[in-house]
């Protein structure tokens, strides 16, 4: 008998066993990377784009826009992540001595309250909640600790536009 016979062909079933393995760990991993791929990058896709949140509304014609302030509506399209809405936003606007076109958010420097113009013929904004005060360019009198905030403007056409809120640059 000489020394191969009755070794089993162990090389050749180790081949076999590797190929399959192969075989089938490629098709799995193929498979499976086809189904969560495109989950993943549905999951991570939003998050990666920024938020937007700059863009100008256009809102009213400049030539409507006075001395005294008026309120004004207007709405944004948001987009967070997955999730898109609209957001009604409302601005008071005026001109300033110089014709300067601004506009201030409602939003009370206290504790976030809406404001009103001359609602106490006072010819200026008032807080309902806690009596904040606030002259025509938004200057805090009383109560709220800053100044009202302010729109960006931009003007074009004859029509205002209204951007992110910054701070009062005013006072
Ligand atoms: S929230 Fe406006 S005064 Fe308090």
């Amino acid at each position: 008998m000489s020394n191969h016979e009755g070794q089993k062909p162990v090389r050749k079933e180790m081949s076999r066993r590797q190929f399959l393995s192969y075989t089938l760990g490629g098709t799995s991993a193929f498979m499976v990377g086809g189904v969560v791929l495109p989950m993943v990058r549905f999951a991570v896709d939003p998050l990666l784009q920024k938020k937007e949140t700059s863009a100008f509304i256009k809102v009213v014609e400049e030539s409507k826009i006075t001395n005294d302030p008026v309120e004004y509506k207007f709405k944004i399209h948001q987009v967070d992540g997955w999730y898109e809405s609209e957001a009604e936003l409302v601005a008071w606007i005026s001109k300033d001595a110089n014709n300067k076109v601004f506009a201030l958010s409602p939003v009370c420097k206290h504790l976030g309250c809406t404001i009103g113009w001359n609602t106490e013929q006072s010819d200026q904004y008032v807080c309902p909640c806690h009596g904040a005060h606030y002259t025509r360019d938004g200057k805090n009198l009383s109560v709220a600790p800053n100044p009202l905030d302010e729109y960006e403007v931009k003007i074009d056409g004859g029509f205002i536009y209204l951007g992110p809120i910054k701070p009062n640059s005013r006072v």
